[in-house]
């Protein structure tokens, strides 16, 4: 979900609306507007933010203190009541909130006793409550502290900002958990759950931590924490450029980052290849690296993508720094009590920073004494606060809600890493690692002529756009790439789509097979292609419809496979950079053939800040 809110001299309305559609990616399945004007008034509905505008424009709204938020529902369906601004039941108390409060119903049960009455099936409207309960208990009470009060009683995570009918000159914000920035203007401040709706006014922020409590008024902002000790405050340069915000030339944001990618994997090496490729520098981690040198594992953890990142960063250390790694889902690893000690590194993966799962598992393995390592994509993120060292992969905003050009990122960092720890182990020669980096700095180049096939990638779309159900394949570091491919179909297609290490395919998915069925197989030139055109030959023999992503030039599948689609040769260990590519532009293409919406597709948040 997201979160903004404006106090200055400005309209707050139109801050606020322009702020929110920065953040619909995080979450659109609602959106709703407070305005403090004498009255704490409430706009909000289900729909797009585009409708709550219209809507919200008729009813001339004025007033210079606002609060919004764009909805991804947890408690309660997508509807108007659900909708964030919660009111308090007294109209006191304006409430947008981020994550969850998992006391919510003991919390909730207390209230009914107190005679509150709900109109939402919402944990927010609860809070609401819980903070005009406490603001009613003496008159000296403010709405500051009686949002302390009410946080001290919840257990859960949240980032919220809370206005106050009777305190008209005020916001009150606060996070645990979920993530929150203060703008500071001139004369004006604005908060947000990221920085995306801020960085058009200003580039001075301050990054919340959690448990602490800020008050903005026009003039001040103080920092305080929930037991209502001051804590001091970091103002942090935003490096934004706002163009990184628009679509520019594209239809969409999913196709501008797609087509990125050159430039981005770029970004993500520049100044870490040094000149003839002797060294790989990566500043963020040389205070620890003497550390991960003894590290007896490594441990990499991620969700979504960013899992599928992992994957091939497990295949890349194993084989060449010789280390020992285990990928783990962070959903999964938080809960299932996992051994680990001061002699394992764990490395995060995140985009965003802020996943809920990941934050915890992170917060598991600092806990029993890990080296705690990040790979993340935004700067001043919670994940790049809370670990001991990490690496930025610079990939610029991300804003399709479907990973693409932060995956290439993960991956590209991984690819340093990997080779770098193999060489400090000496685990590599020579030869081959400056071969490995060499081919790494010609990536951008090759990717740009692989997202030239776009027009062949749109007709292979068009013949499969009808399929219900597809499997993606691949051995190898082209394993996890056919597991992305797959995630990229299902999430914005809504095609059923499943990715498989091609070996696999026999002990199961084999039995789907049939002449209703696309098989995207990922089957470049390596050491593997004997053993995937066999299995292409399987497809084959049960009349699957077979679309192949092979190297340049290569006649024998161009003969076997319906489609084929061609990638320049490369390393194997860095063809997923090149293979990954034309199956982000066929989901693309399919998506929009079946009419979908591809930036923001049903269901999905971009950042999910709750378990
Ligand atoms: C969500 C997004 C995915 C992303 C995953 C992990 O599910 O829709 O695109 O891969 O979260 O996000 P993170 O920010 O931790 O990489």
């Amino acid at each position: 979900c997201g979160i903004v809110g404006y106090i200055g001299n400005k309209e707050a309305f139109p801050v606020l609306i322009n702020g929110l559609k920065r953040l619909e990616y995080r979450g659109y399945d609602s959106a709703g507007v407070a305005i403090l004007n004498g009255t704490l008034d409430v706009y909000k509905q289900q729909g797009k933010v585009g409708e709550l505008e219209e809507f919200v424009l008729s009813q001339k709204v004025q007033g210079n203190v606002g609060i919004g938020h764009t909805r991804w529902a947890t408690h309660g369906e997508p509807s108007d009541a659900n909708a964030h601004p919660h009111l308090s039941m007294n109209g006191k108390f304006s409430v947008v909130h981020n994550g969850i409060i998992e006391n919510y119903a003991r919390l909730k049960e207390d209230l009914v006793k107190h005679g509150f009455v709900f109109s939402s099936e919402t944990d927010t409207e609860v809070l609401a409550n819980l903070i005009e309960f406490f603001y009613n208990q003496a008159d000296d009470i403010s709405a500051e502290t009686a949002v302390q009060l009410a946080l001290s009683k919840v257990v859960g995570a949240y980032g919220i900002a809370v206005l106050c009918s009777e305190e008209k000159d005020k916001i009150v914000v606060a996070r645990k958990g979920s993530p929150l920035v203060v703008g500071l203007g001139n004369g004006e401040y604005f908060v947000a759950s990221d920085a995306s709706p801020i960085a058009e006014f200003t580039n001075h922020v301050v990054y919340l931590n959690d448990e602490d409590v800020a008050v903005l008024d026009k003039n001040n902002f103080t920092l305080k924490n929930i037991q209502n000790n001051p804590v001091s405050m970091k103002i942090t340069n935003l490096d934004l450029e706002i163009g990184e915000l628009d679509k520019g030339d594209f239809e969409h944001f999913m196709l501008k980052e797609i087509y990125e990618q050159p430039k981005t994997i770029e970004e993500t090496f520049r100044g870490r290849l040094k000149p003839e490729y002797s060294e790989i520098v990566l500043g963020g981690l040389l205070n620890v690296f003497p550390r991960i040198m003894e590290a007896e594992r490594i441990v990499i953890v991620g969700c979504g993508t960013s899992w599928h990142a992992a994957l091939i960063g497990e295949y890349m250390l194993e084989e060449y720094a010789r280390v020992p790694v285990e990928v783990e889902y962070a959903s999964e690893f938080r809960y299932r009590k996992p051994v680990l000690t001061e002699k394992d590194a764990v490395i995060f993966i995140s985009q965003s920073g802020e996943t809920a799962d990941t934050m915890a598992a992170l917060h598991l393995a600092k806990e029993k004494g890990a080296l705690v390592l990040g790979i993340c994509n935004v700067v001043g993120s919670s994940l790049s606060r809370e670990t001991d060292a990490g690496v930025y992969t610079h990939a610029g905003v991300e804003i399709g809600v479907a990973s693409t050009k932060a995956f290439t990122a993960q991956v590209t960092v991984l690819t340093m890493f990997a080779l770098k720890l193999a060489k400090a182990k000496g685990n590599i020669g020579e030869e081959e690692y400056q071969e490995l980096v060499k081919e790494l700095s010609q990536i951008p180049e090759k990717g740009k002529q692989v997202l030239e096939n776009n027009e062949a990638i749109k007709q292979v779309a068009e013949k499969y756009k009808d399929a219900v159900n597809a499997l993606y394949l691949g051995r190898g570091y082209l394993f996890p790439v056919a597991l992305e491919g797959a995630l990229k179909l299902k999430e914005i297609s809504y095609i059923h789509a499943e990715g498989y290490a091609a070996g696999e395919m026999k002990h199961g998915p084999i039995a789907l097979v049939d002449d209703n069925l696309p098989v995207v197989v990922v089957a470049p030139h390596d050491a593997y292609y004997e053993k995937i055109v066999s299995n292409i030959q399987e497809v084959k023999a049960r009349k699957g419809n077979v679309i192949a992503i092979v190297t340049e030039g290569d006649k024998g599948l161009k003969e076997m496979a319906n489609d084929v689609i061609e990638i320049p040769k490369s390393h194997p260990a860095l063809a997923p950079l090149l293979a990954v590519l034309p199956l982000q532009l066929l989901a693309y293409h399919i998506a929009l053939l079946r009419g979908c919406n591809v930036d923001q597709p049903r269901n999905l948040a971009k950042s999910v800040t709750v378990e």
